[in-house]
């Protein structure tokens, strides 16, 4: 199948109106011998330390968990592990997944309680069961039993976000809803110099969600798909829309057909896109009334990422260093 051109997206068009904002990323290839990460906007420390570690001998999935585990210890990342939102009873239930690009394996965990960091239990889910996936009081106690500690998750900051939320569930009142309810979330995506590729997707999940509610970042294929014989990507933002295109494996697979890193992530926006035909997701022009970031990551070490809406940075480090890059679009927000 030929590669996506940025002229074919253009003259399909998304829906009315749609026009999608040019990759600002050329495709380069990775010079020989620098190891590469890319990261969703919260990331800058988590690309840094990826990198790191696989320069020194890691394999890129462990890496790549180093780098998330930062922003899941970390109390002012509302999106992801301690700190993070919690659902709507006020309980912290977290979802992670791991990737090995190299040998094929995954694992994950999906609403884990009490656990900082899901990322790491995913880890041991991988290398040390015969399973892809543990969810709820199962993965807790698996964690428990691998020496993680129970640790009390909800922070002042976010059981006060939480408390006002509930305050303010009836619109009959005074209170204004919670600025935003997508899911946030973090995604690693780490090359190393000779092509072996790994990843680790980790959140919190929706604000104030159904307890139960499992969302994209544990589904292996949905918030995360890491091939190395192709590429890697991973997803942000709403995650029931990355489940039911399966987001991440079908940005891996445009790549494995040749497209450039930013127009794979473009394409997967696309399909949410053309897929969102519940009136109640859409906006008044037809669009999804929802956010999706997809980051892209080929096996030549080329990168680049997409959202639905404009405005969004990518974080990476490469051969140039550290840095955030703005994100492709299909629609420019107002
Ligand atoms: N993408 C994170 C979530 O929807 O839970």
């Amino acid at each position: 199948m030929p590669r996506i051109s940025r002229r074919d997206l253009l003259a399909a068009g998304v829906a009315a109106g749609a026009a999608a904002a040019l990759p600002r990323q050329l495709a380069r290839a990775a010079p020989p011998g620098v190891p590469i990460s890319v990261s969703s906007g919260n990331g800058l420390r988590a690309v840094a330390k990826a990198c790191e570690r696989v320069a020194a001998g890691d394999r890129p999935v462990h890496a790549a968990v180093e780098g998330v585990s930062i922003n899941e210890a970390d109390p002012e990342d509302t999106t992801v592990g301690y700190g993070g939102l919690p659902n709507e009873e006020g309980v912290m239930e977290l979802d992670a997944c791991v990737m090995d690009g190299t040998r094929g394996l995954g694992g994950s965990v999906g609403g884990i309680r009490n656990i900082m960091h899901p990322s790491q239990v995913a880890l041991r889910v991988m290398e040390r069961t015969d399973h892809a996936m543990l969810v709820g009081h199962g993965a807790y106690r698996f964690a428990r039993a691998h020496g993680f500690p129970h640790q009390d998750l909800l922070t002042e900051k976010a059981r006060e976000r939480w408390l006002s939320w509930k305050e303010g569930l009836s619109d009959r009142d005074d209170w204004l809803p919670p600025e935003n309810k997508e899911g946030g979330t973090i995604t690693c995506l780490t090359r190393a110099v000779d092509g072996r590729m790994g990843g680790s997707t980790t959140t919190s999940g929706l604000a104030f969600k159904l307890p139960g509610r499992i969302g994209d970042s544990p589904v292996i294929g949905a918030g995360l798909y890491v091939d190395d014989t192709a590429g890697a990507a991973g997803a942000t933002g709403r995650g029931e829309a990355c489940i039911l295109t399966c987001a991440s494996f079908l940005a891996v697979e445009e790549m494995r057909r040749g497209a450039a890193p930013t127009d794979a992530a473009l394409a997967a926006c696309k399909r949410i896109a053309d897929r969102t035909r519940e009136k109640r997701l859409r906006d008044d022009d037809g669009r999804p009334a929802f956010n999706v970031q997809i980051y892209c990551l080929r096996k030549d070490g080329t990168h680049g990422a997409a959202a639905i809406w404009s405005g969004g940075k990518y974080a990476v480090q490469d051969a140039d260093g550290a840095r955030k890059i703005e994100i492709a679009h299909l629609f420019e927000r107002t």
